[in-house]
């Protein structure tokens, strides 16, 4: 007995100093569940996690990649693994800063030395960058893209590299990027179906987040430039925008104040992001109670703050989801995603449990259409 107990000493010895030689140890009571993921799903359902643990209540059975934009929680890693799911860094650069072949390298290095210390399964690209066609940064942008997923690849076997774009690749935002190249270097783009308002170069007035004709094109824009409809990951929002009307008019058009972005005059920075969450609880409180817009398919209200001031809210919901989950299935994208997966509420208030839900069963559902597309 006594020799067992010291070989076995011996033992956890020398795994504790195979694991400080590795980095870290494997957090997972399962060691099987360090093995970063190869296999690959027929739908994808692409999660931002911000923070906190309400991860634990996604729902597991939709999920297929956790992009990591909070705190690396070994936990979810472990989590995340049992279910199938893949947990991937993020990636942002200064695009300056990676101009030299030899930084770039050294960028993405470190990063993949970054995803095996904690046994993660690829890398989600979010530059957001403005990148005008004939500067340099462009094709380094291509060439960053190309690099990165070479080097995932080959390192960690199975792993995914993703980038995210723009609603539309007509230079929204002044990112014109070589997208045919992206895509063809990558897995696939999970494209930003929101904040669709952040050039408003007509009339300045509140609209919707994430329209459906103005969100539907946007994929026809991406599939026209050649780029395949199983290279595309839509992506929807889980919150909305709160605008201050400097006025209102009885047929609700909420005119709104000035503020310009990249070249145009008026933007929905003139509002506030607000989560689903914070909406549903407002929107009983409010002055019209949810309205639907049927040119947008868009749901918003108006309310009124403690100044007085009038206010117009627009944001998704899971009827205005579904219209665009429809359009997934029914021409072949890679599947669906959202910003973000925290934004819901989660506490266990029974109507709250319920909005939740429905907001998830969204993600999959195929409602009867009209002859939208
Ligand atoms: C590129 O890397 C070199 C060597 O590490 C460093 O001195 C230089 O500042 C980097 N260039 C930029 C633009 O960051
Ligand atoms: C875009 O990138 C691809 C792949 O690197 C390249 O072949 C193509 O020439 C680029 N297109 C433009 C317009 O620069
Ligand atoms: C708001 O009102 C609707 C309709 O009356 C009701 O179904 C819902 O539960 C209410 N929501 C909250 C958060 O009280
Ligand atoms: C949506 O787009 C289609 C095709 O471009 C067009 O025929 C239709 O009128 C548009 N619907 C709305 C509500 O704008």
């Amino acid at each position: 007995m006594k020799g067992y107990g010291g070989a076995s000493v011996a033992l956890c010895y020398w795994i504790f100093l195979l694991g400080a030689a590795l980095g870290s140890l494997c957090p997972c009571t399962d060691p099987q569940l360090c093995q970063p993921l190869t296999g690959s799903r027929d739908f994808e359902v692409f999660v931002f996690y911000t923070s906190g643990k309400n991860w634990k209540m996604y729902d597991w059975s939709q999920v297929t990649t956790i992009a990591l934009f909070g705190k690396y929680d070994p936990e979810l890693l472990c989590f995340a693994h049992s279910k199938g799911a893949r947990l991937v860094l993020k990636g942002d650069v200064p695009l300056e800063e990676i101009v030299d072949p030899k930084n770039r390298t050294f960028w993405i290095t470190k990063k993949v030395e970054l995803a095996k210390s904690q046994y993660m399964d690829g890398i989600n690209l979010d530059i957001e960058q403005p990148v005008l066609k004939d500067s340099p940064q462009y094709d380094v942008l291509t060439a960053l893209v190309q690099e990165t997923t070479e080097a995932f690849h080959r390192e960690i076997p199975g792993s995914q590299v993703t980038f995210d774009v723009a609603w539309s690749p007509k230079c929204v935002d002044e990112r014109c990027y070589n997208y045919t190249g992206i895509a063809s270097s990558c897995d696939f783009l999970f494209v930003m179906s929101y904040d669709e308002q952040s050039q408003i170069w007509t009339e300045c007035l509140a609209a919707a987040n994430s329209p459906l004709n103005k969100t539907l094109s946007g994929y026809e824009q991406y599939i026209t430039l050649g780029i395949e409809p199983k290279k595309l990951v839509m992506g929807i929002p889980w919150y909305g925008y709160d605008y201050m009307c400097l006025d209102l008019s009885e047929d609700n058009k909420c005119t709104l104040n000035k503020v310009p972005f990249r070249g145009a005059p008026c933007s929905d920075a003139a509002g506030q992001q607000v989560p689903y969450r914070k909406i549903m609880k407002q929107i009983n409180s409010s002055i019209t109670g949810s309205l639907w817009d049927d040119v947008q398919e868009s749901p918003f209200y108006n309310y009124k703050d403690v100044k007085e001031r009038l206010h117009q809210v627009w944001y998704d919901d899971p009827k205005s989801i579904s219209l665009k989950a429809a359009y997934v299935k029914a021409r072949g994208l890679r599947g669906i995603g959202m910003w973000n997966g925290d934004l819901l509420d989660y506490s266990n208030d029974l109507i709250a449990e319920s909005q939740t839900k429905e907001m998830w069963k969204a993600l999959i559902s195929e409602p009867a259409l009209p002859s939208l597309f």
